[in-house]
């Protein structure tokens, strides 16, 4: 019998990690596609909404600082300008190199870039004093193991920052979402819930100082499908469902026509502070 469930056990986590293998190659494909567009893109390079999640972390300016699934390097080349040291982690060699190619250009000398999968971060225990990540949650199929992570490398009263797209607390309606995101990028896995992101931060030993949720995130839907290349029938379909949930409310992410009649809808956003806090034994 013993023998029956450490088999089942050792398939299990077998199954799991060439699955995630697997979505790291649709993560990289994805995102080796789009690295152009989306680093040139309004919602990404927002120097405001930039500023704001800086300043969820109250620097002091001697912060050693973890940005994961940096991408182009938006957040961790701010972090760089308000604290010590930054590292900015990312699976997509085309990303970073975008990120590397700009800061060398604006002489920012104390970010470095790594290649390396966030659900099992490449660091020892406590390294950092803040680790963050922005708009990744999403595209990860473990979403728990990497908050751990970030916990995990962040010190005993550092802080774990989360911003990321939310989705509706009912389930259909965030899986109605989660069709037309998937249509639009394959390397989306889901939007979670803010409840689910609490237990998360719960879960990984962090007290949550603050949640903040944002509706000033709002996409227009030409621009963002051709980030990712929708090919024409995805594109098609993405339409029918957004014009559905305009009419209908399906999502709870209200599609709307702006005055010169584009489409558009709310990209919801939640910004989570964390602290972490020693157990009591
Ligand atoms: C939507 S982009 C966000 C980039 C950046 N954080 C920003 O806000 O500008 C998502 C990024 O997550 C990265 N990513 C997804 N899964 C990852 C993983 N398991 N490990 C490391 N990076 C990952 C992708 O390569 C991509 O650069």
């Amino acid at each position: 019998m013993r023998q029956v469930s450490a088999t089942i056990a050792f398939l299990s986590t077998l199954w799991e990690s060439r699955s995630m293998a697997h979505h790291n190659e649709i993560v990289r494909e994805s995102f080796t596609v789009q690295a152009k567009a989306f680093a040139a893109n309004p919602w990404v390079t927002d120097k405001q909404r930039i500023r704001r999640l800086v300043a969820a972390a109250r620097l002091t300016g001697d912060e050693r600082v973890l940005d994961i699934a940096t991408g182009p390097g938006y957040i961790a080349e701010a972090f760089a300008r308000a604290a010590r040291e930054v590292i900015g982690v990312d699976l997509t060699a085309a990303m970073l190199a975008i990120g590397e190619e700009r800061t060398k250009k604006h002489g920012v000398s104390n970010l470095s870039f790594r290649i390396g999968d966030v659900q099992s971060l490449p660091f020892e225990k406590e390294e950092f004093d803040v680790v963050v990540t922005r708009l990744a949650l999403h595209h990860m199929q473990n979403p728990a193991k990497v908050v751990r992570e970030m916990a995990r490398v962040c010190r005993l009263g550092g802080t774990v920052l989360v911003e990321d797209i939310y989705g509706s607390e009912h389930s259909e309606r965030a899986a109605y979402q989660d069709r037309w995101e998937k249509l639009r990028d394959p390397s989306h896995v889901r939007t979670l819930p803010i409840s689910e992101l609490l237990h998360f931060f719960r879960e990984a030993g962090l007290e949550t100082d603050s949640l903040s949720t944002f509706e000033d995130l709002c996409p227009e839907l030409e621009r963002w499908l051709a980030t990712t290349r929708v090919p024409l029938g995805d594109a098609a379909e993405v339409r029918r469902l957004l014009e559905e949930d305009r009419l209908h409310d399906l999502s709870g992410t209200r599609p709307f026509l702006d005055a010169a009649g584009q489409r558009h809808f709310h990209a919801r956003t939640a910004t989570l502070a964390g602290r972490r806090f020693r157990l009591l034994t």
